[in-house]
């Protein structure tokens, strides 16, 4: 049977202008929030990836409207199901997104326990754990949980650790619960804030999204909304990264210079320039790669989606450095994929330490999103050319990334073989 595969020839700079659509991990909970309401509600500027496609299947099991009027989605209608099939449930992680609007809408929810990347355990205790304090009864089965729930009271929880997906959940739990919720250590990404504004605008009253306590005052009902998501600032990054990487100058416009704080500041030297635009932020390089350390975590901090991306950009730099991974338990596994394009890497269990070296094409697997994102910025420089299997993970997060890349220059197309 024929596969995708991404061929690059490496060696060529970017140059010219691209724009990011709204971000996937804001759209994603925004398809499980809009279930809060049987009326319309417009996600505007959306990405034609596959996450959001699975979205449209999930949706469209648990029988609500589901459709795209050019780039815009158009959720509606009452739910009427409350059972995501392991099928649907295993294909990704943002299925746990539906827990707690199923748990508002339904008061009965059966969910397979979640897929997603190979990048980690990926349990769901803090999502249970606040949706027992706002009083739903848990019942985990051996690959699946039970919940119920006949009106959710607000409650005050504090979150272990700021979870993106728990918050997202809690808050879907609360804005209809009896009473106020106060949510404490929660996540503060923009994709959390962006998820807040949409509800608010559906007749939520959510106070404090974007710090670390959030608070929730439970109304009857919500409304239909207009909502434009945040941009996406890992596909953003993804580009200035590249960029860096190959040398040349790339605008991107839609993207906020403020939600890649942690990146900008390690990238930013002589031979890189990165300063905002009229609407975006233009990243200039000389491609000379100078080295520094790298820790992720929850934001403001280095984003975990971007550690592979770096990782792929810090294996052709000046020097010896190390990149930690302090979010997902195992966010190595493209590391010996680089490997086999030269790349001098010691893996130990939470950091890699990261040589100097000129790298070579090779054929390399994807076996996860950003993972496979680094492998294609990584064949962008390297000598010679570059096969990328496991496209179907890279489709995940980007809209045709060969596209993104070959239209600022760069030898990259996707082939069948
Ligand atoms: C969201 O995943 C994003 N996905 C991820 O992006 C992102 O990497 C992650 O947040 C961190 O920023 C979407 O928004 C769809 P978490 P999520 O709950 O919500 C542990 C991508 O590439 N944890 O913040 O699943 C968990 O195991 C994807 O676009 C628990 O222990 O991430 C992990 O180690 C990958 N118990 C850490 O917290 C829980 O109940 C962070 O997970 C929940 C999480």
């Amino acid at each position: 049977m024929k596969k995708e595969v991404l061929e690059i020839i490496g060696g060529q700079c970017l140059n010219g202008k691209t724009s990011v659509y709204s971000a996937k991990n804001a759209v994603l909970p925004m398809l499980a929030g809009a279930m809060l309401t049987k009326d319309e509600v417009t996600i505007k500027d959306c990405p034609f990836i596959t996450d959001i496609d699975n979205m449209f299947k999930i949706r469209e099991i648990l029988s609500v409207n589901t459709i795209w009027q050019g780039r815009d989605i158009v959720a509606s209608g009452a739910v009427q199901n409350n059972h995501i099939p392991e099928a649907l449930a295993n294909v990704m992680r943002s299925s746990i997104f539906m827990l707690g609007p199923l748990l508002v809408e339904v008061g009965d929810v059966k969910l397979h326990l979640p897929g997603g990347c190979k990048i980690g355990a990926r349990p769901i205790d803090i999502h249970l754990d606040g949706l027992e304090k706002l009083g739903a009864k848990i019942e985990v089965l051996d690959n699946s949980v039970r919940c119920h729930a006949d009106r959710l009271r607000g409650a005050e929880i504090v979150l272990r650790y700021p979870s993106v997906g728990a918050t997202e959940n809690l808050i879907s739990a609360s804005v209809k619960a009896v009473g106020e919720t106060t949510l404490i250590g929660v996540a503060r990404e923009p994709e959390v804030v962006s998820f807040c504004e949409m509800l608010n605008a559906m007749g939520a009253k959510i106070k404090g999204a974007g710090t670390s306590v959030i608070k929730i005052a439970g109304v009857d009902e919500l409304h239909g909304a207009i909502i434009k998501p945040v941009t996406d600032r890992i596909v953003a990054g993804t580009i200035i990264l590249a960029t860096a990487l190959t040398g040349g100058c790339v605008e991107i416009e839609h993207c906020e210079i403020n939600h890649l704080g942690a990146l900008v500041t390690k990238l930013i030297s002589p031979k890189i320039q990165i300063a905002s635009s009229l609407d975006g932020i233009v990243v200039e390089s000389t491609g000379d790669i100078d080295s520094f350390n790298v820790s992720s975590g929850p934001y403001p901090k280095f984003p975990t989606d971007l550690q592979p991306i770096v990782t792929a950009v810090l294996c052709q730099g000046a020097g010896n450095c190390v990149v930690e991974e302090k979010v997902f338990e195992n966010r190595f596994l493209y590391a010996n994929e680089l490997k086999k394009m030269g790349a001098e890497i010691v893996t130990s269990k939470d950091n890699l330490m990261v040589g100097c070296s000129s790298l070579k094409g090779a054929n390399v697997v994807a076996s996860d999103l950003r993972g496979g994102a680094g492998l294609v910025v990584a064949g962008l420089k390297a000598e010679g050319k570059t096969i990328v299997e496991g496209v179907q993970y890279i489709d995940r997060g980007y809209e045709n990334i060969e596209k993104i890349f070959s239209n600022l220059g760069a030898k990259i197309l996707r082939k069948s073989i």
